[in-house]
């Protein structure tokens, strides 16, 4: 049995759709106010819980071989993102958990002091690290599927909005992709106690998203680029009154000055170990909007 978190998001959802194909058991751990209906109709046992919650982390982890923590915080990343992955860890330690995949991020080992996500996750790969369990710590780049979005509103206006340096650079990974390494990760033995950066297979610089969307819809881009001051602004503002958003913002921010993007020795280590050939972002884009 294979325990996912954050089944319903963006990873999570492939994660379980590929579990399924292959018929295996999976436990979906989902919030009651979560779109888990497709997963259900997969197949897949759904479990209501919340991941805030001790008990709930407890009850989900009982009786499975696989845990795969996919699950993302919103603005709490304290409480999600770090205490809710030391949680799920104790626990698989004490169900003789098989494997653990811990989805962390690319660049969690930089020390962005701003950046809490980023803090969390290079807290818990430590911990899963020294856990003594079998693990997997893939830290992806940007995810493809995020663009979505982005490219149906420049599909109906033509406008994209870059805020920062356009010529930072970040290597987007094909949403599917990482799905497929997130399970395969679990039964290949070059994966196993590996650390591994996971990026597309080409470098892009920010302003190249537009430019991709342009070739897509056939539509000259209008990019609008502000500096990154503009979400200092933003922050000192939502810091008067909402200071968990503020902090948010922080990685946010770390997000929108910084480059995230794999070397080619480490994308041909994971073509390598994975067996694949990582897709393009237009690939995934076109697939998708089916253009
Ligand atoms: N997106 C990126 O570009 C990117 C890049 C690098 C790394 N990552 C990491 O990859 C992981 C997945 O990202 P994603 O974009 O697939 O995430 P996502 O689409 O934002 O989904 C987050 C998931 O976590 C669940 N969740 C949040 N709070 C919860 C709670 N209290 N209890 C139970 N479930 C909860 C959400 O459930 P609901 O449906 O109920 O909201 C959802 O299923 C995250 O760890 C993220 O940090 C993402």
């Amino acid at each position: 049995m294979f325990l996912v978190t954050g089944a319903t998001g963006g990873i999570g959802r492939r994660v379980v759709r590929l579990l399924r194909q292959q018929e295996k058991s999976v436990r979906a751990f989902v919030r009651l106010t979560s779109r888990y209906s497709e997963l259900e109709h997969r197949g897949a046992d759904i479990f209501i819980g919340d991941l805030h919650r001790e008990k709930d982390i407890e009850k989900a982890t009982q009786g499975v071989q696989y845990i795969i923590s996919t699950h993302g915080s919103g603005s709490d990343s304290l409480s999600i993102d770090y205490r809710a992955n030391i949680e799920l860890i104790d626990q698989a330690k004490a169900h003789g958990v098989e494997h653990f995949v811990f989805i962390s991020v690319l660049g969690s080992e930089r020390g962005y002091e701003d950046a809490l996500v980023f803090k969390a996750k290079r807290e818990v790969e430590r911990y899963l690290v020294n856990s003594g369990l079998n693990y997997t710590i893939l830290r992806p780049s940007g995810l493809a599927s995020n663009l979505l979005p982005l490219a149906e509103q420049f599909r109906e206006t033509g406008l994209y909005l870059l805020i920062g340096d356009p010529k930072n650079r970040s290597s987007i990974v094909s949403t599917d992709d990482l799905a497929r390494i997130v399970v395969d990760a679990v039964t290949f033995a070059e994966a196993r106690n590996q650390i591994l950066p996971v990026g597309g297979p080409e470098i892009l610089q920010r302003e190249d998203i537009p430019r991709i969307f342009g070739r897509i819809f056939n539509k000259e881009p209008i990019v609008i680029n502000p500096p990154v001051l503009v979400i200092d602004g933003l922050r000192s503002a939502i810091g008067l009154f909402n200071p968990q958003t503020q902090t948010a913002l922080g990685t946010y921010r770390t997000l929108l000055s910084n480059e995230f993007f794999c070397t080619k020795d480490e994308i041909t280590k994971l073509e390598k170990i994975f067996g694949f050939q990582l897709e393009t972002l237009e690939s995934f884009l076109r697939r998708y909007l089916a253009v």
